[in-house]
């Protein structure tokens, strides 16, 4: 009658553990029902043996002991099963593909530079950088711009206090490079210019990359040459390139720098406005005014100089419809010029 009663208890435990399952909570809480030393259900049973009549005690003991070191043996094993589940879900898995940490991209416009900046490292030029807020003498004057040229026109520079003014283009670096350091130069110059300008097409502030060679005998074929050879390497060696008449005050004579457009190959489209050209440089000879503000004698050296848009390169080298997107921040933009698209 007694030992049914254990078959019973058994059964039960057995139930609980199989529900219990791998939870180590679980399988502590079958323990506490049934091995637990105040209250547990082993317990009672045991207090059950000390009543019984004398005749039943041997089997029911015995039947008791057996199912104590069951029990034991069964919570055992349960344990050291739910501690080695809760390692294995804990472990880590090598094999899950890692969190990769937010790279950031660099700017198409600072894309461009360096890789204007890399061809003419490889040429043998320098690159140095002047001051953003200039004074009236390297913004204009030394570079034959006089007082009355409509360059000064207060529609266009943005003048500050003291005399001073924000860089209209990189040209007067040319002046402190000239000013500070003795033939032969060669010189890249990119930098933040600045203009009282905004729409569509131009942005109060921009980008130019201005070049400045100064040594004895420079001819106008090296300026050819070397513009030629800079435009096939960043755009494409097969591009035609076409310098046109032009004037700034600063060269004599002067040139603007076309290239054939590089999106309907010449044909004619909305980009070049039905000319096949896009209009890439400003060039010329260093006029010999300049050389005389500069301290620099100009029978004796020639050079050449130009001056590049880095935004209008950057949008046609991406194909970025609207020079707004370049200083807007937007990231949506930005992402689409990973840290590796060039250096
Ligand atoms: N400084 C001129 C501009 O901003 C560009 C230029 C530079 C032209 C050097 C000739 C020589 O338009």
């Amino acid at each position: 009658m007694g030992t049914a009663e254990l078959e019973r208890v058994r059964e039960e435990f057995l139930a609980a553990l199989r529900s219990a399952g791998n939870d180590p909570d679980g399988v502590e809480a079958v323990r506490v029902r049934f091995a637990g030393r105040r209250s547990g259900l082993l317990r009672d049973l045991e207090e059950r043996l000390k009543v019984l009549p004398k005749e039943e005690k041997p089997a029911f003991g015995k039947a008791l002991n057996e199912l104590k070191r069951f029990v034991g043996e069964r919570l055992d094993a349960a344990q050291s099963a739910a501690a080695e589940a809760a390692r294995v879900a804990e472990a880590f898995d090598v094999t899950l593909p890692g969190r990769r940490p937010e790279t950031g991209s660099l700017h198409p416009v600072t894309l461009v530079r360096r890789e204007v900046e890399e061809i003419f490292l490889r040429m043998g030029y320098s690159v140095a950088d002047g001051p953003e807020v200039e004074d009236d003498w390297h913004n204009f004057e030394a570079l034959n711009i006089p007082p009355d040229h409509p360059a000064r026109d207060t529609q266009d520079t943005f003048y500050l206090e003291g005399g001073l003014l924000l860089r209209t283009h990189t040209s007067p670096v040319q002046v402190r490079s000239m000013e500070s350091t003795k033939p032969p130069i060669r010189l890249i110059i990119p930098g933040r210019v600045y203009r009282r300008d905004s729409d569509l097409r131009h942005s109060p502030m921009f980008h130019q990359v201005e070049g400045l060679v100064v040594d004895e005998g420079i001819t106008f074929a090296n300026l050819k040459a070397t513009l030629e050879a800079f435009v096939h390497v960043l755009f494409d060696p097969a591009l035609a390139v076409r310098f046109r008449p032009s004037y700034f005050p600063f060269t004599e004579p002067s040139a603007e720098v076309d290239i054939t457009c590089i999106f309907c190959r010449g044909k004619g489209c909305q980009v070049c406005s039905q000319s096949g050209w896009i209009e890439i440089l400003g060039a010329g000879m260093v006029d010999p005014r300049v050389f005389r503000a500069c301290g620099i004698d100009e029978t004796r050296y020639t050079g050449f100089a130009f001056g590049c848009g880095l935004d209008r390169v950057a949008m046609l080298k991406y194909g970025i419809p609207d020079l707004r997107l370049l200083f807007s921040g937007d990231e949506r933009m930005l992402r689409q010029f990973p840290a590796g698209v060039a250096r």
